[in-house]
């Protein structure tokens, strides 16, 4: 699944990266798994609730953070799994819960905060977005995969 994407992006807003996520999700295919890097506060949940938008989804994205997998319906019958991993130790204590099944599912789009949590697990073909912290409302966005 190599898509070719090297974009960058300077947001000025919460609304720019909800915007530039929903275009990005648009893109991309069921299946796809998508990083999300970048420090607390840095705009991983802003970007997935756009990206969910970008697919359709009718549901307000939410933090997942004391669900950890966060599933939602789209149009046409995908998924979507919006993981936040920050509070997993690591790649054993996440196939505890059942993060493979997760991964695996060829036909829902993975959203992954905080990868680094289960670095050996993730799987080949992945986009990362990494979001850097650049003063209140700037952040820059890079996309890769
Ligand atoms: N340009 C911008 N893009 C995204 N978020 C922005 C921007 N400017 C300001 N923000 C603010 O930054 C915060 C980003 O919070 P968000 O919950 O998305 O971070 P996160 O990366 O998911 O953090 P965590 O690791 O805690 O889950 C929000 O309060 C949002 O309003
Ligand atoms: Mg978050």
């Amino acid at each position: 699944m190599a898509m070719n994407i090297d974009e960058e992006l300077l947001s000025r807003s919460e609304e720019e990266t909800e915007n530039f996520a929903a275009k990005l999700a648009a893109r991309l295919a069921p299946g796809q798994a998508v990083l999300l890097r970048g420090d607390l506060g840095a705009g991983k949940t802003v970007f997935s609730r756009g990206f969910a938008r970008g697919l359709g989804c009718e549901d307000t994205l939410s933090s997942p953070t004391y669900t950890i997998v966060q599933e939602y319906l789209l149009p046409g019958g995908a998924r979507l799994y919006h993981m936040d991993l920050y509070r997993i130790a690591d790649a054993g204590s996440a196939l505890g819960f059942g993060v493979d099944e997760f991964l695996d599912d060829p036909r829902a789009y993975k959203l992954i905060e905080w990868p680094e949590r289960i670095e050996s697990l993730l799987p080949e073909g992945c986009v990362t977005v990494e979001i850097s912290h650049l003063g209140d409302e700037e952040r820059l966005l890079r996309v890769k995969g």
